[in-house]
């Protein structure tokens, strides 16, 4: 099983360009369930979770084209003749953003069948309200054999759905599924991570009548059929707050291209009150390290435009080298702080209680064989490891490729000294 290496003390100095967002390519991709034109989508990143949906829209009956060029990959998606309705445990199990599939499937063909994503390591992850937003727009749900089985053969309506707890696949589970709906649609607590408002655009283009884009009440007024567009999938916000944070740790300077401050504002003003200095420029974010030590900042985690659940771990990184310590409390999934015991092998000193962890900053790192959990705490020990003295080994590193692109080339072209192993 491969490995990562790394051999910590380089400050990382140096340009890396920003991916187009897994978080908004996923749901994109579903999309395509909606037309029987096609879409294509600009800038797609090389994952496995791309590749997973890839899968399961082709075993859906969708043709799937990728053109590699230098600089970024296209994507073509046909989905004229869908021909199954049945998303099956063996993907949904590897990827729980499949569960995208339902609102699309039930509204364009009338039924879907997925399978129940089953427990993660990070917490429970149910999908209550994407299926009690369906039962609104009036689909019939039943639960057997593990599955989800959805059916509106006569079509869905709309309908007024408030969300008593903000969801972002279930909001766009929803929001594709009303775009088919008979009538009006308003979604009210809907999520507003701005890879909502990127399905949304998109969707429009194909010819869906959404309002209230970044807003927390989308209103979709229902259309008989959706046609194809082109489509730019937005930068990795996530991708962009790891990377600006890995320049924070290692005392260096990186030139994020495609990054946007808009995108990470509270992560933003954390940083900034930590003494990372922050520069908008046209095309790029250029993230500066203080000349002293990190400065403790307290998080708290919550739906856009709060603190991204999916940075925390980073932070966490980040907050054991700060000067003071830092209290970092999850509010989105319960059991996100399995990189506490694995930072605390490199010398971190964190006490985790209940949802909170006090982050009691360190001035240094050491070096240690570690194990990767989920995508970013795999992360968080990559930043780890860029400071730390000696070498880390991380291991269990697929998790890694499941969100970063290429992650040691663009490391590496900045600086670091990181390599896999196989
Ligand atoms: C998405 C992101 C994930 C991120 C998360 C929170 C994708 C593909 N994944 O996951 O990277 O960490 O948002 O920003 O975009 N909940 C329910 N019932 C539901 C659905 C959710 O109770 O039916 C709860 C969850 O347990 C959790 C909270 O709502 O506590 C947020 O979950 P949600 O926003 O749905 O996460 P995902 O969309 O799965």
């Amino acid at each position: 099983m491969d490995k990562i290496l790394i051999r910590g003390g380089a400050p990382l100095e140096g340009t890396i360009k920003i991916s187009g967002a897994k978080n908004a390519a996923l749901p994109l991709m579903a999309a395509c369930l909606l037309s029987d034109k096609p879409l294509i989508l600009k800038n797609i990143p090389d994952l496995s979770d791309i590749t997973s949906m890839t899968e399961l829209l082709t075993q859906l009956g969708v043709g799937i084209t990728l053109e590699r060029n230098t600089d970024q990959q296209i994507m073509s998606l046909d989905a004229q003749n869908i021909s199954s309705t049945t998303a099956p445990y063996e993907v949904v199990r590897k990827m729980r953003a499949s569960v995208l599939v339902l609102g699309p499937l039930v509204a364009r063909v009338g039924e879907a069948h997925v399978s129940l994503p089953g427990g993660c390591t990070i917490g429970v992850r149910p999908i209550d309200l994407h299926l009690k937003g369906l039962e609104a727009l009036g689909a019939v749900i039943t639960l057997a054999d593990g599955y989800v089985h959805a059916s509106a053969p006569h079509g869905l309506t709309g309908a007024s759905f408030s969300f008593p707890v903000v969801s972002v696949t279930g909001t766009e589970n929803l929001l594709m599924a009303a775009t088919l709906a008979q009538g009006q649609t308003r979604l009210i607590n809907a999520a507003r991570e701005p890879e909502i408002a990127d399905l949304a655009n998109c969707l429009n283009e194909m010819g869906a009548k959404i309002s209230g884009i970044g807003t927390d009440t989308l209103i979709i007024e229902g259309v008989k059929s959706l046609r194809g567009t082109t489509h730019h999938v937005i930068p990795d916000r996530i991708e962009a707050g790891t990377f600006a944070m890995a320049a924070a740790m290692t005392g260096g300077k990186l030139r994020l291209i495609g990054a946007e401050l808009g995108h990470i504002p509270t992560v933003a003003s954390l940083l900034e009150q930590a003494g990372v200095s922050l520069e908008q420029t046209k095309d790029s974010l250029i993230v500066t390290a203080p000349l002293g030590r990190l400065q403790g900042v307290d998080a708290m985690t919550e739906p856009f435009p709060g603190f991204a659940t999916d940075l925390q771990a980073q932070w966490m990184a980040l907050m054991s080298l700060a000067e003071g310590a830092s209290m970092i409390t999850e509010t989105i999934w319960e059991n996100r702080f399995m990189h506490v015991p694995e930072l605390c092998r490199m010398g971190a000193n964190i006490t985790v209680h209940g949802a909170s962890a006090l982050v009691r900053g360190m001035k240094t790192l050491k070096g240690a064989p570690v194990m990767a959990t989920d995508l970013r705490a795999s992360v968080s020990l990559i930043l780890a490891g860029l400071v730390a003295t000696g070498e880390t080994s991380i291991s269990r590193v697929y998790h890694l490729d499941r969100g970063y692109e290429r992650i040691e080339e663009k490391l590496r072209a900045c600086g670091a000294d990181i390599e896999r192993v196989r």
